[in-house]
């Protein structure tokens, strides 16, 4: 996973599209009471709390202390801890596993996926919902163009997430062990709040683009790109970010 500062304040203020938009994905989820469900990256805990009114037993995990600790001081009732979703050390503990916008960051995929499926008890599913095939490609391609312009090419990384076809990704689940029943590769337009909401996003998403920079290389990228950016993705006073989701559903068999 790259090294990212996750500010649970700023998250909650600035980027709470991520926790509203995810709401949709429970639907696929469709939590029942007393079901026992783990929610992998779960952030400042808002689905977790959503899935917790279902009368679900949730636990949320995910490997920023920050916003484990936001998790538990919004909402004291509900479990959290801090775990690295490639190590999860269950087994057999969950009728389901839920995950939002947390899977395009994990570089070790097989781990990932691995500890997923021994976590789950026989007959669980899995329900995930991360950036796929496409995601956020004018924003990539406008820190790189702003890079290259800039003679900064050979400095600045743009590939750390991972944005899977639906068929490498629904090949990787059946590798280990999953059935797949639906994947949906889908267009999600995302709103980003305020006039320097693109440069916000940049600043907080793609900060390990320019782990190798100084501070004012990185300062001119980020403005360059804005401005590559803003005749196309800035209209009517708001910034949209190109998204594209992979939602999966999968079992345990
Ligand atoms: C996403 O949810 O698709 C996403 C969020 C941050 C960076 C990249 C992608």
């Amino acid at each position: 996973m790259p090294e990212i500062h996750w500010d649970a304040n700023l998250y909650n203020k600035q980027h709470h599209f991520v926790s509203d938009y995810g709401a949709d994905v429970l639907q696929w989820l469709a939590p029942k009471p007393s079901e026992d469900i783990l929610d992998v990256g779960c952030g400042t805990g808002d689905l977790a709390a959503q899935i917790a009114e279902k009368g679900a037993n949730i636990f949320g995990v995910d490997a920023s202390t920050d916003m484990i600790a936001t998790a538990r001081k919004t909402y004291p009732e509900l479990a959290f801890e801090v775990v690295d979703a490639t190590k999860l050390p269950y087994r057999q503990l969950f009728d389901a596993i839920f995950s939002n916008a947390t899977f395009h960051w994990i570089e070790n995929q097989e781990a990932l996926v691995e500890g997923l499926f021994r976590s789950l008890k026989t007959g669980g599913r899995l329900v995930a919902e991360f950036g796929g095939k496409g995601n956020v490609k004018s924003i990539i391609d406008a820190i790189a163009s702003a890079a290259a312009q800039l003679n900064l090419a050979d400095k600045v990384v743009t590939n750390f997430w991972f944005f899977p076809a639906i068929s490498t990704y629904t090949s990787l689940l059946e590798a280990k062990g999953f059935e797949v029943e639906q994947a949906w590769l889908f267009d999600r337009p995302t709103k980003l709040n305020g006039e320097d909401g693109m440069y916000v996003w940049i600043n907080q998403f793609a900060q390990h683009a320019f782990k190798n920079l100084n501070p004012e290389e990185a300062e001119s990228i980020k403005k360059l790109a804005v401005s590559i950016l803003k005749p196309h993705y800035y209209n009517n006073g708001e910034w949209t970010a190109d998204y594209k989701r992979l939602r999966i559903k999968a079992w345990k068999r």
